[in-house]
């Protein structure tokens, strides 16, 4: 991954390709946002003028490039958008500076070295910008015949680079590298931006070559790494052990269903989070089979696993004083002539029988197991994630996830917490005359029921497999896990890590004892 350090030097002085500023706009036109005094001061003070006439607005997301000229140690200047100057003493938005940093770091591919001098208040900013620019610099290049990578991911040669490679090292100007809080913060920022990378390496990987059981090995081998504790059950396992949604769904496949729970604990937590991912390594639609069109992106449906699996290893590697425990429900939902059909009845591993109608609503099949076994720990609290529902994509657009929860206090904070974690959510309800188009004629339920409200329908069945008393919440990133137009701020094309950040912070929270 990109390099990151934290730099006293003066952006005149210190060794890089490239600096990079901000610029903004306020009544009077273009300005140079703080940080940027020493590159301006080469310019004889004419920077914010020369950018107006190169036509820059200061727009977010705005990038103008420009020779260096001869006083400054960098070759080139880049400035990026900031949008609105903040009015009088307020600050800039952390959001604004880790998207800004991130649209720089984004256009930077092919540059060796860049020096961010951006507006630095507190760590928090520093914290801000590390973050914005490590997810910005990110490229998934494995399966580019060009790049070295292409070695491991495929068994091919290694052979001469033919795209870009990203920015590979960032030095943060107007920090303070020796202050005990920027360095956490620098430190955060970098685990934070590789867990995020790791959930988007994930769910970019297709799915002739991430199984469950290939999934379920990355899971071991990071627990190896980092000290966790995990175990896999295997298609045997979850016959004997009587998982009939995970089994159900993964009878089709040629790729059998895994469950993995992956555990980090603290000696001294006072509070267990249990994550729950869905982890549709593809989503065909099974026998209820998605029209083309609908099947090219569902690679991304274990995006929820991704997010699960890398919250679980952050924790672990922020050392928080909290136990976090990941349940990744992996399975491939295919048709086949061994594959579940419409109409066929399952036993939950709750005992609970599902009359499966439409076998592309697997995810909850899956989640249903997961989140019972789940329960059976009794945490104090489980948050499942899921690119469960195309209505919810409807109803929040591509880049809102939607929270639903069976505690009006859990969700106003996991709602809270998205949002100072940088990513956008929004708060649904679980309206319970729902649960009646679920009824089934010849079983317990139905895993499907009225249109209207499907979404919330979705997590009206999920609550159904929850533990009595367990508080709980579901995240439906099915919008924002995959992003398929162009690259805005730190968000790359495909696999976006959605979740991810959000699930950490609610880790530091309950940790810090912020929840209750
Ligand atoms: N994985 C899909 C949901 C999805 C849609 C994720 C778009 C990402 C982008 C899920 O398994 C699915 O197929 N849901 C169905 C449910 C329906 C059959 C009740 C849907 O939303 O159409
Ligand atoms: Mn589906
Ligand atoms: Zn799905």
């Amino acid at each position: 991954m990109t390099a990151l350090t934290l730099s006293t030097s003066s952006a005149a002085t210190l060794r890089a390709d490239t600096v990079v500023v901000g610029v903004a706009k306020d009544a009077k036109g273009v300005v140079l946002a703080p940080g940027a005094e020493a590159v301006d001061k080469a310019f004889d003070g004419g920077l914010a003028a020369v950018l107006e006439t190169l036509g820059a607005s200061g727009a977010e997301g705005e990038v103008t490039k420009l020779p260096a000229g001869s006083g400054l140690k960098a070759a080139v200047v880049l400035a990026v958008g900031l949008g609105d100057a903040p009015a009088g003493d307020e600050e800039y938005d952390p959001e604004v500076l880790r998207r800004a940093a991130g649209a720089a770091a984004r256009a930077l591919a092919g540059t060796r070295k860049a020096a961010f001098a951006l507006p630095v208040g507190d760590a928090g900013d520093t914290a801000a910008i590390a973050e914005g620019a490590l997810l910005g610099a990110y490229t998934f290049t494995a399966y580019r015949s060009g790049s070295g990578d292409a070695k491991t991911a495929r068994g091919g040669k290694k052979a001469e680079g033919n795209g870009k490679a990203p920015l590979a090292e960032i030095a943060i100007l107007g920090g303070k590298p020796r202050d005990k809080a920027f360095k956490a913060a620098a430190e955060r920022a970098e685990t934070l931006a590789a867990e995020v990378n790791r959930a988007r390496d994930l769910i970019n990987t297709p799915s002739n070559d991430l199984t469950p059981k290939s999934f379920a090995a990355q899971a071991q081998a990071a627990a190896k790494e980092f000290g966790l504790k995990a175990e896999v059950l295997d298609e045997k396992a979850l016959k004997k052990g009587g998982y009939g949604g995970l089994m159900g769904v993964g009878q089709g496949s040629e790729n059998p269903p895994r469950l993995v729970r992956i555990a980090y604990t603290h000696p001294k937590a006072e509070k267990t989070l249990a994550l729950v991912g869905k982890g549709i390594t593809y989503d065909s639609g099974g026998i209820s089979l998605k029209p083309a069109g609908f099947n090219e992106t569902m690679k991304c449906d274990m995006s929820g696993a991704a997010a699960v699996f890398a919250a679980v290893v952050a924790a672990a590697r922020l050392g928080l004083r909290v136990n976090v425990t990941g349940w990744l429900a992996l399975a491939e939902n295919m048709p086949s002539g061994n594959a579940m059909r419409p109409g066929d009845v399952l036993t939950m591993y709750n005992g609970k029988t599902v009359e499966v109608l439409n076998t592309d609503a697997e995810g909850r099949l899956v989640l249903a197991d997961a989140l019972t076994r789940a329960s059976e720990e009794r945490p104090d609290a489980i948050v499942d994630v899921a690119t469960l529902t195309g209505a919810m994509v409807m109803a929040l657009g591509n880049r809102t996830f939607g929270i639903m929860a069976n505690d009006d206090a859990f969700r106003a904070s996991l709602h809270e917490i998205s949002e100072e974690a940088g990513e956008p959510s929004w708060p649904m309800p679980m309206p319970s005359e729902l649960r009646r188009s679920m009824d089934s004629p010849v079983a317990d339920l139905k895993n499907v029921g009225e249109r209207a409200g499907s979404g919330l329908l979705a997590g009206v069945f999920l609550q159904e497999f929850v533990g009595e008393g367990i508080t709980w919440a579901h995240l439906d990133i099915a919008g924002p896990a995959f992003h398929e137009s162009a690259p805005f701020g730190y968000t790359p094309k495909g696999g976006t890590g959605s979740a991810v950040r959000t699930l950490v912070r609610l880790a530091e929270h309950t940790a810090d004892g912020d929840l209750g």
